[in-house]
């Protein structure tokens, strides 16, 4: 297992689409490991692919206290989206340090494989459909920070900016 190094936004690589996986081998399962771990390490409670430069429609998912309910999603689908609707704060681990209200449907049916190529559908609700569609948005090239306004998106970028000059 290894730590893998996440990319920080603004990075062009985040805006990458990622592939479907289709080969369910060892390779995949060694990645999803040390996604997990990359995931506990930081930490944080997802972690997609293209946040470690893997373009492939994978992610892993833990909201749980205790850090022993690992998820993964492969190939994930949206199969359904209440139309009620939460304004929940969110953060990234390609974004550190910033924090912001992001509203999305409450409740969402999806339909994923596991790292064996099991196809399985769960309802999620919480803190869990948030994180869902978050990293969702990641295998479509998309960060959170998107959905603010430009001066917010401005200024997120400007304090990344300062904080890579920092860590030089
Ligand atoms: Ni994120």
């Amino acid at each position: 297992m290894a730590l893998l190094p996440i990319l920080e936004y603004p990075d062009p690589r985040l805006k990458t689409v990622a592939r479907p996986v289709t080969r369910f081998d060892d390779r995949l399962r060694a990645l999803v490991a040390d996604m997990a771990e990359t995931m506990y390490e930081a930490p944080g409670v997802g972690l997609a692919a293209t946040q470690v430069d893997f373009h492939e429609r994978l992610l892993v998912i833990d909201v749980s206290e205790s850090k022993d309910q690992l998820k993964v999603f492969i190939n994930p689908e949206i199969l359904w989206s209440s139309e009620e609707r939460v304004e929940c704060e969110e953060g990234c681990l390609s974004v550190p340090g910033v924090y912001d209200a992001v509203t999305r449907p409450a409740r969402v049916r999806v339909r994923a494989q596991d790292e064996h190529g099991a196809t399985f559908e769960l309802d999620c609700e919480g803190l869990l459909a948030v994180c869902v569609q978050h990293e969702m948005d990641h295998l479509l090239g998309k960060v959170f920070v998107e959905y603010l306004s430009p001066l917010k998106q401005d200024r997120i970028r400007t304090k990344m900016r300062k904080r890579k000059v920092k860590a030089a």
